[in-house]
């Protein structure tokens, strides 16, 4: 569905990315691990449009992705979340939510709304309060509660568990397995590769801007090199 093939990208004629290659498939949760300043933000960049490529191809289901603007890709069902959380403070959940479904005019909102609700029913208990009050994992839950009601067949999360305690962590990352489970593919960029490696259906691995390793989730949190790379141990 999404498929990137020697994608080289970077910033003011800087090149961070060196011939990438990923693939998402439907149904899949993808992780994309390594260390910090790899290049993982700056691939779901050029995937979502925010930076274009200067070489390579980005296909989204079967069509040219690359050099779209973001907000074409997102009516096309690819939607980004970045980390840092972009909430509207004063704007109660509800009307967070309401944000997410502009691209969506045209369909009716309760639905999304509701299974947002199913989902992270914390929300749904505090749909009248104003986003600034929610704490950390509640506003991690808001922004992918309000990337889904964009409807999205593909959702690239970047770094969801940030700030996260280990416990909020596993309740996102368990959100996500259900997301899937309702036929939405993830692309999930995660520092925390042991749970990611765990929940995803195949992973990458990328250094210095380029992916050196890909498998299962399961291959690649058993491979030595990644456990002394990336889970210590
Ligand atoms: N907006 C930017 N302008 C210039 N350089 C950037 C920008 N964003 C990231 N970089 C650089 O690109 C490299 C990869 O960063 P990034 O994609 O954010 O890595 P990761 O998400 O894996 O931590 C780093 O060297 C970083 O300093
Ligand atoms: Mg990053």
């Amino acid at each position: 569905m999404l498929r990137l093939e020697s994608v080289c990208a970077g910033y003011h004629g800087l090149q961070i990315l060196h011939e990438v290659d990923l693939e998402v498939n439907e149904g899949e949760i993808v992780a994309l691990v390594g260390a910090n300043g790899a290049g993982k933000t700056t691939t779901l960049r050029a995937a979502s449009g925010v930076i274009s490529p200067t070489s390579g191809q980005i296909t989204f289901q079967g069509e040219p992705a690359g050099g779209l603007r973001t907000a074409g890709l997102v009516a096309r069902g690819l939607v980004h979340v970045p980390e840092e959380r972009a909430l509207f403070g004063p704007l109660t959940i509800e009307e967070n939510l309401r944000m997410g479904a502009w691209t969506q005019r045209k369909t009716p909102m309760s639905g999304a709304l509701a299974e947002v609700f199913e989902l992270f029913p914390v929300l749904a208990d505090r749909r009248r309060q104003t986003a600034e009050t929610l704490s950390g994992g509640q506003q991690q839950m808001l922004c992918i509660g309000r990337a889904l009601m964009a409807r999205p067949k593909l959702l690239m999360l970047d770094e969801p568990s940030t700030g996260l305690s280990p416990k909020l962590t596993w309740t996102v990352l368990e959100a996500i397995g259900m997301i899937r489970d309702r036929g939405v593919a993830v692309l999930l960029v995660e520092q925390n590769a042991g749970q990611a490696l765990r929940l995803a259906d195949r992973a990458y691995v990328m250094e210095s801007g380029s992916v050196v390793l890909g498998g299962t989730g399961a291959e690649l949190a058993d491979d030595d090199r990644v456990r002394a790379a990336y889970l210590g141990l």
